[in-house]
């Protein structure tokens, strides 16, 4: 099973050429070194355009993209989320009243590590953690309303650049680590690592689907696939991906989830946040 997956098996076959080792390295190194690795591999791709996924390193893909992006599936999400993010709660407050810069243009400042919390802050937590501090429900995390308020939140922060670093903390470290460790862990019954497809076998085919580079992955959260006909998180995506190696997906806002969310974003430094976007 395990070798039908790959069309293009020969790095793996030889053993991981993996940007980022398990010996001790500092997060700078690491990010520095995971670029790197990219820029190495797809000596033709702009850095700014590894914010486009799969549509950064194929043209005729890219093409199709882009005629889709006229009329975008996600721009009815849009406009539902704005109306949400102006909707007060009963209590009369907003979510602008507790997100920092009244929730305008912070799609890149998440996920983050908040050294008084001592944990990582994800987008969508602080969405929730918003409506229970306003005695509201809180939302499904992988689709639904979720995705249509971080969809608008995404939508006005396009352009800005992610610089989510690793403060100077022993917890943020370990939690960082601990994003890296489920980055390159292998799992399921086809025993793959993320890094086998997003890393070593980015640019090659897995089945039938180009594979996308780690770098930049996660930039354009959340994601309107055509495959589920709406927007997803990017834990939604996570789930899928481990599904698809039959190994147990976390669930998502996971712990798992959240520093494999935060390592991502932390590589991703110097990227363009684009979302929403669509993708096959
Ligand atoms: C068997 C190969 C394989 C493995 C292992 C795998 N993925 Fe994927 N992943 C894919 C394919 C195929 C796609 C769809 C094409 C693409 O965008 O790369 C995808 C898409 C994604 C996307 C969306 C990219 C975009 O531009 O929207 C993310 C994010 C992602 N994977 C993360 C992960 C993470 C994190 C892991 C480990 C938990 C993982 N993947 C493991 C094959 C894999």
């Amino acid at each position: 099973m395990r070798k039908l997956i790959f069309a293009v098996t020969t790095a793996l076959a030889v053993g991981l050429i993996t940007p980022v080792t398990a010996t001790a390295t500092t997060p700078q190194d690491d990010v520095k070194a995971f670029q790197q690795y990219f820029y190495d591999k797809f000596p033709n791709v702009k850095k700014g355009d590894f914010k486009d996924g799969v549509y950064a390193i194929n043209e005729d893909f890219r093409a199709q993209w882009l005629n889709s992006e006229e009329f975008p599936p996600y721009e009815e999400s849009i406009t539902k989320g704005e109306k949400m993010f102006n909707t007060p709660f009963a209590n009369g407050k907003t979510y602008a009243d507790c997100l920092p810069n009244g929730g305008k243009a912070i799609r890149q400042m998440y996920p983050y590590f908040d050294t008084a919390a001592g944990e990582i802050k994800t987008l969508e937590g602080e969405i929730n953690a918003c409506r229970k501090a306003n005695n509201e429900d809180p939302l499904k995390y992988k689709k639904g309303p979720i995705t249509d308020l971080t969809a608008y939140i995404a939508y006005n922060s396009r352009g800005k650049v992610f610089n989510v670093g690793v403060p100077n903390d022993e917890r943020a470290l370990a939690a960082y680590e601990q994003g890296k460790k489920q980055f390159y862990m292998k799992r399921g019954q086809l025993n793959l690592a993320c890094a086998d497809c997003h890393v070593t076998n980015a640019g090659g085919y897995a089945r039938s689907d180009l594979l996308s580079p780690a770098l930049g992955n996660l930039s354009h959260f959340p994601v309107y696939r055509l495959k589920w006909q709406e927007l997803g998180t990017a834990h939604r995506r996570f789930g899928g991906c481990n599904e698809n190696i039959r190994a147990k997906a976390f669930p998502p806002q996971s712990d798992e989830y959240k520093s494999l969310e935060y390592f991502l974003t932390v590589m991703s430094k110097g990227i363009e946040a684009n979302g929403p976007a669509t993708r096959k």
